[in-house]
């Protein structure tokens, strides 16, 4: 018998905005939800209107981990301070890994029309917080789609689904990362590596995770197991499914520097205000 997962707790996020006037939900990274460990925020973005997104993220810095951004739609263009520039695009994933830091910009290349998508930190582990930056710029031809039954279909971002891996490599925390659409009454077991925190966000539709009813733009927290029911009621659903292996280590966080101990973070400040983390 396998361990069945099942909903312990749901969350909706807080509508913030952030960047230079972003308005997007905060899932995790809420008083009501700090982290997930090792997942320190989870961003919803989605918006019609420009006004919403046009500001963008101007120049800011990180380190100590990693971001991982998925563009469901729209276009946003990403440059930092080393020299490094790509163009995320509808469907592709952006998994940067900030390490001992860089500072970076992150701005929409569009002026109207649709911009949505989710931007997750995942932590690093202390041995690897200042490692040199890293980019995994995965176009949407390079994440593999499954049609496990007719009408459904999964993307496998990272980890493994029906005899497929995703292109991620991210060793530390060996994450699943699983956008899953399922038609009006299909429903899939969905394996999660056992001992890993997950999450599941739904972001169309109403689904029903091991027979609990979850709502548009809610997360449910699952427990521990082997693998969750996921299906959808009377309308189509769509969602995320996250998984990763906690670290078990102290998380100190002031903003965009998440690292072990106080003295690391006015470190992370020292070395930003002197230019350590390059020119900006
Ligand atoms: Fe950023």
């Amino acid at each position: 018998m396998t361990q069945p997962r099942c909903v312990t707790r749901l969350v909706r996020g807080m509508p913030t905005s952030d960047g230079a006037g972003v308005r997007l939900t905060r899932v995790i990274g809420i008083p009501e939800l700090r982290n997930l460990d090792p997942f320190l925020m989870l961003d919803h973005f989605g918006s019609e209107e420009a006004a919403d997104y046009i500001a963008g993220f101007p120049n800011h810095p990180h380190r100590g981990f990693e971001t991982v951004t998925y563009m469901l739609e729209g276009r946003m263009r990403h440059r930092d301070n080393q020299g490094n520039e790509g163009l995320l695009v509808s469907g592709s994933v952006q998994w940067m890994t900030a390490g001992r830091g860089l500072v970076h910009s992150e701005m929409p290349e569009q002026e109207e029309g649709r911009m949505s998508g989710f931007q997750l930190w995942i932590n690093l582990p202390a041995a690897q917080k200042m490692c040199a930056p890293r980019y995994q710029d995965i176009a949407p031809e390079r994440i593999p789609e499954i049609e496990p039954l007719a009408g459904a279909k999964v993307r496998v971002l990272a980890g493994e689904y029906g005899g497929l891996r995703g292109p991620v490599d991210a060793e530390a925390t060996s994450p699943l990362y699983l956008d899953i659409a399922l038609p009006a009454g299909a429903s899939l077991e969905v394996p999660v590596p056992a001992g890993h925190a997950a999450f599941a966000y739904v972001f169309e539709g109403r689904a029903e995770l091991a027979g609990q009813t979850v709502g548009t733009d809610v997360m449910a927290l699952l427990s521990d197991g082997e693998q969750l029911l996921v299906a959808a009621g009377d309308a189509p659903a769509r969602l995320i499914l996250v998984a990763g292996r906690p670290l078990r280590e102290p998380i100190v966080q002031y903003g965009p520097f998440v690292m072990n101990h106080p003295h690391e973070i006015q470190q992370a400040m020292l070395d930003y205000q002197a230019g350590r983390f390059g020119p900006v």
